[in-house]
């Protein structure tokens, strides 16, 4: 399946996972370099579920002219979608069958010579087995949530941050009006990005992350203590990962169908009970949820996706297939696809965004990290 005549002319371009703002964008910053290198694209549909089922349009210049701030994705997406993992209703039940077989006869139907699959750990965990099957693909990173190592920054999380922040913004004058203690459960999985950077520009004065498990009797100390000295109000920031120490993660639900079977959720409501019943207090919780995935992607985000668009497509005219486009301080650079995903980027306690919400008095709920 490698290009014909060694030059590669016609591209598919997908989004798997669950989206984010800059997909768009990304999209954009592919498809009008390869038209202008002549090269035609085609718009595969829904994740992999398009190119499972044979669903994609032609992306001609006009579709992807005014995206650049449209959050969402304009070739739809989704995360019920592996391929190898498809789920198939068999009478009331279901059954997994593997459909990999079908993604290369539409490839090649196609007559792709390449794909760019933009998506997070689940779609280059796919596109690595794809690649295995003779597919050339290059990735490109994306997650509100910033877990993947290869890269320092994901597009997308910036503009969650941004909605976290605008939200604790919100909560801080409703909460010192009421004198209350107000709990935010933002999205991120099993890693703290979200909580921790959007807790920070928030100010919030304490933030649980999954990668520290906390204590009740600290949380309630910080809380009881900031009431003593006059600030009647506290934000507590908790990521859906979050667990108290010897506890687990508050799953709500659980699907089979998708790649990662485990929807998180529900640990807000939680904390701001352990709270008011802790501390005599009176709180109130608000689940975040989609709106950090929602609408238009900052201008850093809109920046980063169009560097990453623009490299990724360039990885493609030059066959340097099988990597994926990585930020590395201000570079753009690019890994091979197996080793993006070889490892999560999860909170460690030295980084420097911990260190500068210790020195402010964040706490985590921990004794000390
Ligand atoms: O990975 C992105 C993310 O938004 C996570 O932060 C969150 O746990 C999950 O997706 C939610 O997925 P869904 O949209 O399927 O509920």
């Amino acid at each position: 399946m490698s290009p014909k005549n060694g030059k590669v002319k016609r591209i598919g371009i997908l989004t798997g996972g669950g989206d984010c703002p800059g997909l768009n964008a990304v999209i954009r910053g592919v498809a009008k370099p390869a038209h202008d290198h002549g090269l035609s694209v085609v718009g595969i549909l829904d994740g992999f579920e398009g190119l499972v089922e044979g669903k994609a349009v032609e992306l001609y210049n006009k579709d992807v002219s005014g995206i650049l701030a449209q959050g969402g994705t304009i070739l739809g997406s989704s995360n019920k979608g592996d391929p190898f993992h498809w789920p198939e209703k068999n009478g009331g039940d279901i059954k997994i069958v593997n459909r990999s077989k079908e993604c290369i006869r539409n490839y090649e139907g196609w007559g792709l010579d390449a794909i760019i699959a933009i998506g997070g750990d689940g779609t280059m965990h796919i596109s690595k087995k794809l690649m295995d099957m003779g597919m050339n693909i290059v990735g490109v990173p994306k997650t509100i949530d910033n877990d993947l190592e290869a890269t320092d920054q994901t597009f997308g999380h910036d503009s969650a941050v941004w909605v976290v922040s605008e939200a604790i913004d919100r909560l801080h004058t409703t909460a010192s009006s009421h004198h209350r203690v107000m709990v935010i459960e933002v999205m991120g999985r099993y890693a703290g990005w979200i909580a921790l950077n959007g807790g920070l520009a928030g100010g919030a004065d304490i933030i649980l992350l999954p990668e520290f498990p906390f204590s009740w009797d600290v949380i309630f100390e910080k809380v009881t203590q900031r009431n003593m000295r006059g600030k009647r109000f506290s934000i507590v920031c908790v990521s859906e990962g979050a667990k108290p120490i010897g506890g687990e993660m508050v799953i709500k639900a659980k699907d089979i169908k998708r790649t990662d079977p485990i929807q998180l959720g529900g640990i807000g409501e939680v904390v701001a009970k352990r709270i008011s019943e802790g501390c005599d207090l009176e709180t109130r919780y608000t689940v975040l949820g989609h709106l950090q995935r929602g609408g238009s992607p900052t201008p850093y985000d809109r920046i980063l996706s169009t560097k990453f668009g623009t490299s990724a497509i360039e990885l493609v005219i030059k066959k340097k297939f099988g990597r994926m486009v990585a930020l590395k301080g201000s570079d753009i650079v690019s890994v091979r696809i197996e080793d993006a995903i070889s490892k999560q980027k999860l909170v460690k306690p030295n980084v420097q965004a911990i260190l500068a919400a210790n020195a402010v008095g964040v706490s985590f709920g921990t004794e000390k990290l």
